[in-house]
């Protein structure tokens, strides 16, 4: 991995085969065991040593295929790339929203990937490692502090929470609507909304918080 190309083989098959993926950047956090290095030979014998699929049916279902990691350097030794802690993710994607955000784009994080790929943790992240909404959440009204003095602007943060569900489109914020179906519509202008979705209005992130809370036991 670099900091803009990942490369992955498919375990048993042959280097050449390794598809390399550009993006606009990549964070490593894979967690190894404390105990072992991490060098590339760490990783790809973990992932080698495990057991071969020699009878399919014995795997449980849908196993997800693990993937070899190509280092930049080629050299067995070569450690790998600088972990990605939740703070380097925030930095890189996090703070950016914000900056666009606050200078009048509309912004949008979508998080895609396979089950168990990471797409909470990096989002909402658990207490000790909090993820991008939190951090994110937080510096939205820290910045709101500091301007809202430095330029006497008054400052409004409306927060909705809704799913989307076999097409179905619920508002998470407000119960009542639980058995409807909202409609997506466009506005000439501003785009496409969610009609009649519930707008509340925060001054802090507990504020979103606690939403947070309400709109997953309604999703729930
Ligand atoms: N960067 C990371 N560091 C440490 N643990 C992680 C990291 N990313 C994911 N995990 C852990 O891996 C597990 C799966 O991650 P997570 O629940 O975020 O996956 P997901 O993509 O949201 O899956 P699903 O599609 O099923 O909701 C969780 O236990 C999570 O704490
Ligand atoms: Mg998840």
């Amino acid at each position: 991995m670099t900091k803009t190309t990942a490369t992955i083989n498919r375990p048993g098959t042959p280097r050449e085969e390794s598809k390399t993926f550009t993006y606009d950047s990549c964070h490593w956090s894979i967690v190894a065991d404390p105990a072992t290095p991490l060098t590339s030979t760490s990783i790809e014998g973990a992932v080698n040593a495990a057991p071969a699929p020699t009878d399919p049916a014995a795997l449980p279902p849908l196993l997800p295929t693990i993937p070899t990691v190509s280092l930049p350097s080629g050299s067995s030794s070569s450690p790998l790339p600088s972990f990605s802690s939740q703070t380097d993710v925030y930095k890189d994607i996090g703070s950016s929203l914000l900056d666009h955000a606050f200078q009048g784009y509309n912004t949008c994080i979508f998080a895609y990937g396979q089950t168990g790929a990471g797409k909470s943790y990096t989002m909402m992240g658990s207490k000790d490692e909090k993820g991008i909404i939190p951090r994110a959440c937080e510096e939205l009204f820290d910045r709101i502090g500091t301007l809202s003095v430095a330029s006497n602007t008054a400052f409004t943060v409306e927060v909705s929470y809704l799913e989307i569900y076999n097409e179905r489109v619920r508002d998470l914020l407000n119960p009542s609507t639980k058995a409807t179906n909202l409609r997506v519509r466009e506005h000439p202008s501003l785009g496409p909304y969610v009609e009649d979705l519930s707008k509340l209005i925060v001054s802090e992130y507990k504020d979103i918080a606690a939403l947070m809370d309400e709109g997953n036991k309604v999703s729930a």
